[in-house]
């Protein structure tokens, strides 16, 4: 529990934001004031509604007002991809951009970080990052003791948050990976490209003919009380995995995890990798190692009281 107060607003506080659609249940302004204040930087960290039409023109007026960075959440993370002046090796490996770090140059000339410099001035510009990618990897490993290297993974989802979990985790020397989702098809198109992108890793579209370590679900069902379960467990009973990780986290247990739990499995929720993505983020506008621990405290206040 953290017991910093933060400094009173002023004419040098300077601003953070998270553009998303909607925004109002963010956690994300909780999670990072909790970390600045902890810092004992004098910045604000905001939420703000921003259509995918004005991203553009949002994205450009915080560059304008010289915030110190952004975060982006649904709808903009694979538009953002265009919008930024440079795109940091993280963004371009998974292919979405979650933070965006105002830069300008220091006396010497070299690009940084706006928050890590007092009077910038200049040109500033815009480098997208994804810190979505590693939080996932962090998440599994902290949660679950999950070692991903070889091991067997049933991937539930393949939209947005599916691929670059799929992307990551196959990155990270994954066994073998398989893929199920609604819309069946775009499963088999993800099995495709871990495929063609890492040939060492057996993916497939389908349900494993045996027990796998982790189930991964990174679908939006389980978000309402009346939502499917993401797996036919006629298909694949949920005892025949070791763990089972659900990327939402709010409810805190949700109907996959209550059964995962019922079943024997060990379970964590998405919880985690909200965390670690912020706190990279954070990490990155400030140049110091933002406090996890006053971080995940000010999630779990915010989220579930
Ligand atoms: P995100 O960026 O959060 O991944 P997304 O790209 O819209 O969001 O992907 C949502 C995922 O949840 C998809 O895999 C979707 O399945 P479809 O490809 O068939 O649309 C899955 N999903 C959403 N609602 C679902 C439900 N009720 N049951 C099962 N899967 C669902």
């Amino acid at each position: 529990m953290s017991s910093v107060h933060p400094r009173p607003v002023g004419s040098r506080t300077r601003l953070v934001a998270v553009y998303g659609q909607p925004i109002h249940h963010s956690a994300s302004p909780a999670m990072q004031n909790a970390g600045i204040a902890a810092l004992g930087l004098d910045w604000r960290y905001l939420a703000c509604e921003v259509a995918p039409t004005d991203l553009a023109a949002a994205i450009a007026g915080a560059k304008a007002m010289h915030f110190v960075g952004l975060n982006l959440t649904v709808p903009h993370k694979l538009l953002a991809m265009d919008l930024v002046d440079e795109l940091d090796e993280s963004a371009r490996t998974w292919g979405a951009v979650n933070t965006i770090v105002f830069e300008a140059q220091d006396g010497s000339g070299e690009w940084r970080p706006i928050g890590q410099l007092d009077h910038p001035t200049g040109p500033i510009r815009s480098r997208g990052y994804n810190t979505d990618a590693d939080a996932i990897v962090r998440s599994l490993t902290e949660d679950l003791a999950i070692e991903p290297r070889g091991a067997r993974i049933l991937l539930l989802g393949a939209g947005g948050a599916a691929r670059a979990a799929a992307l990551r985790l196959a990155d990270e020397g994954i066994g073998e990976l398989f893929l199920v989702n609604r819309t069946e098809s775009k499963a088999q198109e993800l099995a495709d490209e871990i495929t063609e992108r890492f040939p060492a890793v057996h993916a497939q579209a389908g349900y494993p003919d045996s027990s796998v370590e982790i189930i991964l679900n990174a679908t939006s069902a389980g978000l309402k009380p009346t939502d499917p379960l993401p797996i036919d467990v006629t298909r694949f009973p949920l005892n025949g995995a070791d763990c089972v990780y659900d990327m939402i986290y709010r409810p805190h247990e949700t109907p996959l995890l209550a059964a995962a739990r019922e079943a024997g499995c060990r379970t964590a929720n998405g919880l985690g990798m909200l965390l670690h993505q912020g706190a990279a983020a954070l990490d990155l506008w400030s140049g110091q190692y933002a406090p996890r621990d006053v971080m995940r405290n000010a999630l779990e206040r915010e989220i579930y009281g």
